[in-house]
């Protein structure tokens, strides 16, 4: 028995969930997976129904489940600047910490179709393949923070904070990862100005010695966002930290053609977590018109990491391929051509399985 924990969450989080629910659905009857579901919420819908945007007892499910499948949360309703005021994503950030998802893998791959459609020139997008893996539990989104006033006034701060330990055990995903990839790394900091980032150099570099056969190089956040518009080839696995693969993967998910196309994977000591990188997005919520796409791809990436199912899960990444070839694409990817909805998208990736 293989028990999914789905939290579908906020704003198009629901409709993109069920889509793949259809795909989950059929891939467990057709092959006899033996999956089942239990359903949570998380976010915003949580704030509004219980106060707080993960309850104790749906985190808890999360660690008795064989993998999670998260949609999107957060949204204007629940914006809020207020210190200690409940945030939707505050949801995400505690299932992180809880679950001990340091990990997180957000492959970046090119479909031939979009490459025209792309605001990168085709020559330069040309065979890209990058995966990054992003630092999920430390550094500046968990370090102390505060909002204090002194002589001078109000002030807050947040801190980039690393243990030796956390860099240690990302570095070793990012030279496993690059060893059944295109074997070499590099590693992002900013350590001409962080001593953080001179550690975390410092410390990738110790680690590299047990990878011999990898090849590392060490690039500086703002190079690297430049690069890799310019030169997206050059990366093989990027390894991070925390906020700047959050901000390199957002640049990356243009590489691919649309927020809408990249899933992750976030592993680490208890059930891994697969959900989409892009938000909630709140103004198409309800309109059946979201891209599918990154989550049922998540969806893949759970049947391999957390099932290895290998062949299953490269038929849903094969289909959602072929459904892009076909131009069976929502509004976000269909440029001058028809977009399709939310639902029609899923059901087409659902038939093209079947037909196989
Ligand atoms: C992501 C998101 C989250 C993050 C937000 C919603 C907290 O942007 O998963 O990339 O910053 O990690
Ligand atoms: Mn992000």
């Amino acid at each position: 028995m293989k028990n999914i924990m789905i939290l579908p969450g906020d704003g198009i989080g629901p409709e993109i969930v069920n889509e793949t629910i259809k795909i989950l659905d059929y891939m467990n009857s057709r092959y006899e997976l033996g999956l089942s579901y239990e359903f949570g919420d998380i976010g915003g819908i949580s704030i509004d129904k219980y106060g707080i945007p993960l309850k104790d007892d749906v985190l808890e499910k999360c660690k008795n489940s064989c993998a999670v499948l998260l949609g999107a949360v957060g949204g204007p309703k629940w914006d809020t600047t207020v210190p200690g005021k409940p945030r939707p994503e505050d949801a995400l950030l505690k299932a992180r910490k809880e679950l001990g998802l340091f990990a997180n893998l957000r492959p970046v791959k090119i479909y031939k179709t979009l490459m025209a459609a792309s605001t990168i020139k085709e020559e330069v997008l040309e065979g890209v393949d990058i995966l990054v893996v992003r630092e999920l539990t430390g550094g500046i989104y968990f370090g102390e923070k505060n909002r204090l006033s002194d002589s001078k006034g109000e002030y807050a701060y947040d801190t980039e904070k690393y243990y030796k330990y956390e860099i240690e055990r990302i570095a070793r995903v990012g030279f496993k990862s690059a060893r059944l990839r295109g074997k070499k790394v590099t590693s992002v900091d900013k350590a001409n100005v962080l001593e953080s980032s001179r550690f975390w150099r410092e410390t990738v570099k110790n680690i590299h010695k047990e990878f011999e056969d990898i090849e590392l190089n060490h690039m500086y956040v703002d190079n690297t966002s430049m690069q890799l518009i310019r030169n997206p080839r050059q990366f093989d696995v990027i390894v991070t930290s925390n906020m700047f693969g959050d901000i390199l993967t957002d640049e990356a998910s243009v590489i691919s053609g649309s927020m809408g196309l990249l899933p992750s994977a976030s592993i680490g000591l208890h059930t891994s977590v697969f959900e989409p990188i892009h938000g909630s997005y709140p103004q198409a919520a309800g309109k059946n018109i979201a891209n599918p796409d990154a989550t049922i791809l998540s969806a893949a990436m759970m049947f391999e990491y957390a099932f290895n199912l290998m062949e299953e899960g490269a038929l849903i990444r094969e289909a959602v391929e072929k459904s892009i070839e076909q131009g069976i694409v929502t509004i976000d990817l269909s440029g001058e051509g028809k977009s399709y909805s939310t639902s029609e998208v899923g059901k087409w990736i659902v038939d093209y399985i079947n037909k196989k």
